[in-house]
């Protein structure tokens, strides 16, 4: 079976937990770069990781890379590349770029010049022209320009894997659920000590916990995929590798996975995503402060993305409470390890306690850290 390369991005931070997800999952990784890990399989191996990777944002598949220093440049390599091997001319497209350090500097123009070369090929080719759809194309065609080298590559994802089909009522500052499910990866949680997040918002860590505990692939839940679409696709290798992946999954984590917010509106939700990850039962889901919350039986882990100001409140009015997340800590959860996930490092300081780690990531363009507190 032939080899394909492909190309994992996330969120700049989680390299490395993707590159275990990848091991996980029998793939081959060939490097891990900035914000993503390459990697090579057959094309149902590109299938599985879209269907089974918590951390990974798209599944790219680069078919050309070159230098770029001009719009001419540009066209002419966009233009020279086999585009009837992907696409034919009555299918729809969308070009999404990315420019950094470049001499072409505006992302727009590029992925304009991009589609230009695709359309003006199919056309001399066939007669005939494929239209652009940017919100629900047959083709995603992503393409990186940084530091003036040029990656051209299909989207096997379509949508961003975050998409995992269960949210649709939203708290404010959620986070995205792949940053949800590496966080989790990086606090290095085995699934049988208990889980808890004690400001649980929507349920996103909760929810990415359970999922995880009860080996369910996140792209299970009904959402559909780019390659799905396109005109090589493996319809058999497919089903096979959903019907697998319905096969894994166990009923219910063997621990207690609990989720517990003094918003009632917050927990409501959690609650409303939860039922449509058919895991509502398998989260314990409490109202309740912070410092009131009773922890379970067995010491665990605990992860918490507390508000950060910026977008959600003030910082001088968070002061207190990051002194009480502190104070919470060291009385009630000896024996636990506790990870806390903040953008406002001003804020952090404000716990009192001392961290073992401190692993900078990136929600967005907003730099945080996530920080490890082992309560003897
Ligand atoms: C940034 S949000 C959490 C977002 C969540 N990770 C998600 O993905 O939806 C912070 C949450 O902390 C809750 N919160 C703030 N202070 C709290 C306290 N003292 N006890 C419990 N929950 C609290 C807020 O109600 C809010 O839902």
């Amino acid at each position: 079976m032939s080899l394909t390369k492909y190309f994992a991005t996330t969120a700049k931070g989680l390299e490395e937990v993707l590159a275990g997800e990848l091991r996980l999952l029998g793939l081959d990784v060939l490097e891990t770069a900035t914000g993503g890990v390459s990697f090579q399989g057959s094309q149902p191996d590109g299938y599985r990781a879209c269907l089974w990777l918590r951390t990974a944002n798209r599944i790219l598949q680069p078919i050309g890379s070159f230098a770029c220093r001009s719009p001419e440049m540009l066209y002419s390599e966009v233009y020279a590349l086999r585009w009837s091997d992907y696409l034919t001319a009555d299918m729809t497209i969308a070009v999404d770029a990315k420019v950094r350090n470049s001499q072409l500097s505006h992302s727009r123009f590029v992925a304009l010049k991009t589609k230009d070369g695709i359309v003006d090929k199919l056309r001399n080719q066939f007669g005939q022209r494929p239209n652009v759809d940017p919100g629900s194309p047959d083709l995603r065609i992503n393409v990186h320009l940084a530091n003036d080298r040029c990656t051209i590559s299909l989207d096997l994802s379509g949508d961003g894997l975050h998409r995992r089909g269960y949210r649709q009522d939203l708290t404010v500052a959620p986070l995205r659920e792949t940053l949800a499910a590496g966080l989790i990866g990086l606090t290095d949680w085995d699934s049988e000590a208990p889980f808890v997040d004690p400001m649980c918002g929507s349920g996103t860590l909760p929810l990415e916990a359970a999922q995880k505990a009860t080996r369910r692939a996140p792209g299970l839940l009904g959402r559909s995929y780019g390659f799905e679409r396109w005109p090589n696709l493996d319809q058999e290798s497919w089903k096979e590798i959903k019907a697998e992946a319905r096969e894994a999954a166990t009923a219910r984590p063997a621990t207690v996975i609990l989720g517990a917010d003094r918003d009632n509106r917050a927990l409501q939700t959690a609650r409303s995503n939860a039922s449509r990850t058919n895991l509502g039962d398998a989260i314990t889901w409490q109202r309740c402060d912070f410092a009131n919350l009773q922890p379970p039986d067995t010491a665990g882990t605990l992860l918490v993305n507390p508000p950060y100001g910026g977008r959600l409140g003030d910082s001088q009015a968070l002061l207190p409470l990051y002194r009480s997340i502190g104070d919470t800590l060291k009385q009630r959860w000896t024996g636990w390890t506790a990870w806390v996930f903040t953008g406002n490092l001003e804020l952090a300081k404000k716990i009192g306690l001392k961290a073992s780690r401190r692993i900078v990531l990136y929600n967005g363009p907003i730099e945080c850290r996530l920080l490890k507190y082992e309560l003897y």
